[in-house]
């Protein structure tokens, strides 16, 4: 920190009672944390005045480029403004980075993509990816460009050089409860965007009970920001919002995600997961000026998902980033754990809600995600539906599937189930009485401003 600026002190103090920063003050307190001359604690206090106080668009923007501008910025101008990347705010069971990136590649589009890790309750792009016997996440940013250049998708995890200052702001969050911030996690997400050089950008904002934003009003809060972070930046942001209120599509894990996503590019697999991944690529080649209409857009997308085009982009890439294509031909070599246990129905009736957290908390249980970044993870977990909100069941069905490592872990997340899928209204028995849950939406666009 230059010796004439303001003192750290002084800048956490003026947060703590409310009033606003200016871009230079700002900078002394992320430049002067990546220094050093800042410490872990005058930072941690400093993240907990923002946590309570907020902050304005300003400071958020500023907030936002001297995070970005802590390290390295990638320059993809030599793909002539067809770089499209989406990045979804974490949820359970979303795997639709991995049809997706191949997929948008497929119609022509360049995806750089750079996916972090799972995290709490979420699951990550990154985790999911590394089932693949192989495959390797950490290309150079010369084998990163090589690549988009050859077969125009790329998906690495998010590198050390490119805005170190969120990564060492979110290691502080995570032990200081300071994560569940609108600021804070719209600079962090857009900090590393903005440096990732990407012309286009449509984020999927998720809500709901396994979402960060459980409300819908904080999700789409959080959805304005960013996408007013990206646009003012020179990136094309559009952003979506859509429902955590049950886990995407029926695979939860990692190596089972694989499989459910192989599925999709054969243009089979969920419906709810094919619906999302199509809206969200109609909205990236929308932006990217590819397409003139989102009816367009999606009768291609679904076009190239339908006759292969898309898995054969995404057995590409799987090559090229030393992945085993056998596992992509031949889903079932994924391993699976020696133990599997039924979740199985103790009534007659209707499918009234399933807990998303707990759900996704139950797969960090097993050892499928973590509590801390860094933490190694077990590939092979996890748990496959077999029914879901508004599916009738009767009682001795198998709602559930859980994929374990030993009998133990099994029988917990078995118990944890049960509880966490709520059957409902008990049919009788000519089928009748079952409540069916009200219907919520699935996927917004972000309402227009009156
Ligand atoms: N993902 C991020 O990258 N940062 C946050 O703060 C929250 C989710």
């Amino acid at each position: 920190m230059a010796a004439t600026g303001p003192r750290p002190y002084e800048l956490i103090r003026r947060k703590r009672d409310g009033l606003e920063l200016s871009a230079a003050e700002i900078a002394v307190l992320v430049d002067g944390f990546v220094s050093g001359a800042v410490p872990d604690y005058q930072m941690s206090a400093f993240l907990m005045a923002v946590f309570f106080r907020g902050m304005s668009a300003a400071e958020i923007a500023t907030l936002t480029r001297a995070m970005r501008d802590s390290g390295e910025t990638l320059d993809l101008s030599s793909f002539g403004g067809r770089t499209a990347d989406k990045h979804s705010t974490g949820g359970v069971g979303d795997k639709v980075s991995l049809v997706l990136a191949p997929l948008a590649a497929a119609a022509g589009l360049v995806v750089p993509m750079m996916s972090g890790r799972g995290l709490g309750h979420t699951g990550g792009t990154i985790d999911k990816l590394e089932s693949i016997p192989g495959f390797d996440t950490a290309l150079s940013t010369d084998a990163f460009l090589r690549q988009l250049d050859q077969i125009g998708v790329a998906m690495v995890a998010q590198s050390d050089r490119l805005a170190p200052a969120d990564r060492r702001m979110y290691a502080l969050r995570d032990v200081t409860a300071t994560v569940e911030s609108i600021p804070l996690i719209a600079a962090s997400i857009m900090s590393k965007k903005l440096a990732e050089g990407c012309d286009n950008l449509v984020l999927d904002v998720k809500f709901g009970r396994g979402a960060f934003m459980q409300k819908m009003v904080d999700a789409e809060a959080l959805a304005r920001t960013m996408t007013a972070i990206g646009n003012a930046n020179g990136v094309r942001t559009r952003a979506l919002l859509s429902s955590m209120e049950q886990p995407l599509g029926l695979a939860l894990g990692n190596a089972v995600e694989v499989e459910e996503t192989i599925a999709c590019l054969r243009g089979a697999g969920p419906a709810d997961l094919r619906e999302l991944t199509l809206r969200l690529g109609a909205e990236m080649m929308l932006l990217a000026g590819v397409e003139a209409s989102r009816e367009a857009a999606t009768a291609r997308l679904a076009r190239l998902l339908d006759d292969g085009s898309a898995l054969e982009r995404f057995r590409g890439m799987v090559v090229a980033q030393g992945g085993d294509p056998a596992y992509v031909d031949d889903p079932q070599r994924f391993y699976r754990p020696a133990v599997t246990l039924p979740v199985v129905s103790r009534a007659r009736g209707v499918v009234a809600g399933i807990d998303t957290l707990e759900v996704g908390l139950t797969i960090v249980a097993l050892g499928g995600g973590r509590a801390r970044l860094y933490e190694p993870i077990r590939h092979e977990v996890g748990v496959l539906l077999n029914r879901k909100v508004g599916d009738e069941v009767d009682a001795g069905d198998v709602l559930a599937q859980v994929l374990a490592a030993t009998s133990a872990a099994a029988g917990e997340a078995v118990q944890r189930l049960q509880a966490a899928i709520v059957i409902s209204g008990a049919l009788d028995a000519a089928g009748r009485g079952g409540q069916p849950p009200a219907a919520t939406p699935f996927i917004l666009d972000l309402p227009q401003r009156t």
